[in-house]
This record gives structure tokens, sequence and C-alpha cells, in this order.
């Protein structure tokens, strides 16, 4: 059978990628950023799954505002870097596993969450981000990755308490998968952020660090928050947040098991306009 073994949550910034892309990792603005992610890139080495689920957001890339599923499942074989107004990005096509998504979108639709089904999607920065922090550079990515799209983009979007409920979904259908795979489940996006309006710039470090220790000790209760405080505590863009309570509650110990183990915490300001935070939970 299918597991889940770790969960990782890290926010995306689009200037990270470019970071890298350009050799600017080791520039005094952007080394403490990298060096987060040092030990990251270690386990992620020493902890290869065989596949990664990885629940991000598009930013009005492959869904315009013609079309906004709220949770969208990629079930192709592989999905191209997105053009996001500068090229695509120099990383690799990301292979797919159309098996094992199509049995969690029939096992997660069955357990009543509407999903929308993309047999053909471009990936842009929300999801090659997050590859690129936790595998830094590589020829290929590591395995197979199945794209989990969210809208938190264009209002309304969905609750912290529904992402959350929708992880246990996504365990139990893991875990009916016929065939012993590795998964891990990564919630990305985040941390307090908004790119726009009067309040543009807007961080908030007390909330994002309140936020990790509670995703860590307590995510049920977390789950609870309104998404009307995410944008006043966080920011406009801090709603991405709420992708992390969909890893978070795909865990063991939301479904009776034990409470994971911490592998790694990060936070650090500034990424462009963004607090960037990062964790690593392992089930025991
Ligand atoms: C930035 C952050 C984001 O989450 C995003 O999608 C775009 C830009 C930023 O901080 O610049
Ligand atoms: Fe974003």
């Amino acid at each position: 059978m299918a597991r889940i073994s770790a969960s990782v949550y890290t926010s995306h910034v689009p200037a990270i990628g470019a970071a890298l892309d350009m050799g600017k990792t080791q520039e005094p603005y952007w080394q403490p950023l990298f060096a987060g992610y040092d030990y990251s890139k270690q386990w992620m080495k020493q902890n290869t799954p065989d596949v990664i689920f990885l629940v991000f957001n598009d930013h009005a890339t492959a869904f315009s505002l013609d079309m906004i599923p709220t949770f969208a499942i990629g079930t192709a074989a592989q999905y191209t870097p997105a053009d996001e107004g500068w090229g695509p990005r120099p990383v690799p096509v990301v292979q797919g596993h159309p098996e094992l998504a199509a049995h969690i979108a029939q096992s997660v639709i069955q357990q009543d969450f509407d999903l929308t089904i993309v047999n053909k999607m471009d990936v842009d920065h929300g999801l090659t981000v997050p590859l690129s922090l936790m595998c830094g550079q590589p020829q290929a990515w590591p395995c197979p990755v199945i794209p989990f799209a969210v809208n938190v983009v264009q209002y309304p979007v969905p609750s912290g308490q529904r992402c959350f409920n929708l992880g246990k979904a996504i365990a139990n259908a893991v875990q009916t998968f016929d065939a012993d795979l590795n998964v891990h489940i990564w919630g990305t996006g985040g941390m307090s952020h908004q790119l726009q309006g009067p309040r543009a710039g807007l961080i908030n470090k007390q909330f994002d660090n309140a936020f990790l220790d509670r995703l860590i000790a307590d995510p049920a209760g977390l789950a609870k928050m309104p998404h009307i405080d995410y944008v006043r505590e966080a920011g406009s863009e801090g709603i991405e947040l709420v992708m992390w309570l969909i890893a978070r509650g795909a865990m063991s110990d939301i479904s009776g098991g034990k409470a994971p183990e911490v592998k790694h915490r990060f936070y650090h300001v500034p990424a462009s306009n963004t607090a960037v935070g990062h964790l690593i939970l392992e089930n025991v």
C-alpha cells in the first residue's frame, strides 16, 4: 500500500526562482535564505520519495479568470514550466504520476470533495520554486509530482477547515492505492505578504511564527481560523497559507496516529515582498 511518510511546507516567491536561475544565491541578500534550505536539500536526497503530492496555487497562469477551479488535481504524464512573462524558468519538465493521481481523484471525489481533473497544465512559480528550494538545480526532478492547485487568488477561496478535511481525505486515498509507494505531501505558498493596495509590503513575523507553532502542535485548532483573519493578519496574499493545512491534514496524527517529528524549521525575512517559512514534518 502507498503511504505518506512526510510533509514539507515552504513559501514560494518568483524572485527566489530568478535568484537561482541567475546564479545569485550567494549574494548577501539571498545567502541567508538559501542557507535555510541546506538541510532540506540533504534531507530530500536521503529521503527521496516515490511521488510528491504538491499542493500549490496557480497565479492566473494556467487558469485565467475565465475559469477558476477551487481544487484541481493534475492527472497528466507531464507538466511544462510556464512562461510567466520572462520566458519559462530553465528547470526540468515535471513528470506526473497519472495512476496515483487518478486513484486519488476517484477516492477524494467519492469522499464528497469536488475536484477538477486537469489533463494539461503549465506550472508556474507556485510549483517550480518549492521544487527548486528543496531539490536545487538537478537535470531532472528526483521523482514524479502530482500537482494539486488550490484557488487562493479569486474570491471566494476555500476555508482552512475545508483544506484540513481535504488533507485527511487525500491521506485516505493514498492509503488505498495498491502499490508500495512512499509519498510526500507538500503545502506551499505564504507566509505573510501583501502585494497590492495601501498595505503592500505587509509582513507579520509574530503571526507567522504563531502559525508555524500551531501548524505543528494544534492543527485542528488552527484549521478553525476564518479566512478574514489570514487577510487581516498575514495580508491579502497571506491567504496562500490555507494550503499548508491540506498537507497537515494528511499527516498520521490527524487520523489517530502519533504526532509527527519536526525535522526542520526555518523562517526568514525578507525575500522580495514575502516572509519565507519552511517546515519538514515526518510521520513516526
Ligand atoms: C511575490 C510573492 C508571491 O507569493 C507571488 O505569488 C508573487 C510575488 C513577491 O513577494 O514578490
Ligand atoms: Fe504567490
